[in-house]
């Protein structure tokens, strides 16, 4: 898939700023979910379930039902940051000024976010494994100001028995962050993978239910002094191919099984009433391009809005290439533009573009990293851009099955080289970072 020029793609996103929704709107209208999260027949139970669990916020009142606590919804609603004044941008301002204004100058990358107008945060993934290497942190404290732990936050790490926590390697990433200035993204508290054998064979809503009210109240309580930015669910959808393409639905989970999708309402319900200060998010990957997983992932969160589920934001994780979507910066803005409409933060949250199986070119990889980065950082509201790793050699992509990076080759897929020496997509987005 090829990327539009960047005149084409300037005035794409003028028009999304400008002329509205027409476009977005049209295509979310005409692929909305036929089984959305609040739908009639779990939002109840989950009224119910915020209840129990003694949030005060209850489940927004679910439009939809009958069941939820009266008195919990509106305020809930109205007081969860919902529209009005988080991100970065004060949103109801009468559109003039949207824009956000690049520093001047820069030697980093983080330099450069933290001196635009407004700020935004550059992230990395951390490995535990990586801040054994010297130069591995070097870099990662000199360019970036925001830290996501790849693996060591999740559920089978932190909660390997039920009920036992273990916080030791991931206290490592996150005082190692703090103790640099950095700040740093819990994830991720509900998600399907990386989940220990027990809780995967956990049945019936009630089960499922404590397992997770548990987990983040301990999770969250762990780390409250020093997170406050959270992933609350990750990748609750699927299609039918990893690239967001085909018949779009909830994903098949031990929560969504046992809760239908009011599981991801009642976490975010949880989330909020153990920490009312933190930002809390839904991230997904192959949501980066207006394609049909986006389309069903806005109306889903859409719905959250309306109901007054306490959510922040939303992160596209922006895995470029296979296995996952493509998607050119035009494409990127008017998405992005779409969802901070329903007055939310938008994150890119783990992003990399993969050289392998030539599926991406040299001269695409350059072009993406510009403009996507560029699309973000045009959008007050974008709050962050994480990249999923630091050096080339360490990531992910490199031994992942179907992302095409056979018999050891590297998927060429980050901003360093092995040797930690800046390439040629670190310049494009510190181009992008600096307006230019
Ligand atoms: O820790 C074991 C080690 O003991 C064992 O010897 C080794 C053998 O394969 O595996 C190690 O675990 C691996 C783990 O990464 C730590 O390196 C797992 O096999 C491997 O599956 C796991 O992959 C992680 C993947 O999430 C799992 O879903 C990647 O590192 C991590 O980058 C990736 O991150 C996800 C985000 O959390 C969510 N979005 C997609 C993104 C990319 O898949």
């Amino acid at each position: 898939m090829r990327s539009a020029p960047l005149t084409l793609l300037l005035s794409a996103f003028l028009c999304a700023l400008g002329c509205s929704d027409g476009d977005g709107g049209g295509e979310a209208g005409g692929a909305g979910p036929t089984s959305g999260p609040g739908g009639s027949t779990t939002s109840g139970s989950g009224g119910t379930s915020a209840t129990t669990g003694g949030t005060t916020s209850g489940p927004g009142g679910t439009t939809s039902t009958t069941a939820g606590p009266t008195s919990g919804s509106g305020g809930a609603g109205g007081d969860m940051a919902g529209s009005g004044g988080m991100g970065g941008g004060g949103s109801g301002g009468s559109g003039g000024a949207d824009a956000r204004i690049p520093a001047a100058s820069a030697s980093s990358l983080k330099e450069a976010g933290s001196k635009a107008n407004p700020p935004i945060l550059i992230g990395a993934a951390i490995s535990g494994s990586g801040l054994n290497d010297a130069n591995y942190k070097r870099v990662a404290a000199a360019e970036h100001d925001y830290v996501t732990a790849e693996n060591e936050m999740k559920w089978d790490a932190l909660e390997p028995q039920p009920g036992s926590f273990n916080y030791g390697a991931a206290d490592n990433i996150v005082n190692w962050a703090t103790s640099n200035g950095m700040k740093v993204k819990g994830h991720t508290l509900v998600w399907h993978n990386q989940l220990p054998g027990w809780a995967n064979s956990l049945s019936g809503s009630t089960a499922v239910e404590q397992a997770i009210r548990r987990h983040i109240e301990n999770v969250m309580g762990h780390f409250k002094s020093k997170i406050k930015h959270w992933d609350v669910v990750n990748e609750a959808v699927i299609t039918d191919s990893d690239t967001g393409v085909g018949n779009p639905r909830m994903r098949p989970s031990v929560f969504f099984n046992a809760m239908g999708a009011n599981f991801i309402d009642f976490a975010f319900q949880t989330a909020r009433a153990q920490d009312p200060e933190a930002k809390l998010y839904y991230n997904d990957y192959s949501i980066d391009a207006l394609n049909d997983k986006a389309d069903y992932v806005y109306e889903m969160i859409k719905g959250m809005v309306d109901r007054g589920v306490p959510i922040d934001g939303v992160g596209f994780q922006m895995h470029i290439g296979p296995p996952n979507n493509e998607a050119g910066g035009a494409d990127v803005a008017a998405n992005l533009k779409r969802f901070s409409d329903l007055g939310l933060e938008v994150l890119i949250s783990e992003m990399d573009i993969n050289r392998c199986g030539g599926v991406v070119t040299a001269e695409e990889q350059l072009t993406y990293y510009h403009d996507i980065v560029a699309a973000c950082f045009s959008l007050p509201k974008c709050v962050a851009i994480t990249f999923w790793g630091i050096n080339d050699g360490r990531s992910w992509l490199n031994s992942w099955q179907g992302a095409l990076c056979n018999n050891g080759q590297s998927s060429q897929s980050l901003l360093f080289n092995d040797q930690y020496q800046k390439k040629e997509t670190y310049n494009k987005v510190l181009d992008a970072l600096l307006g230019r």
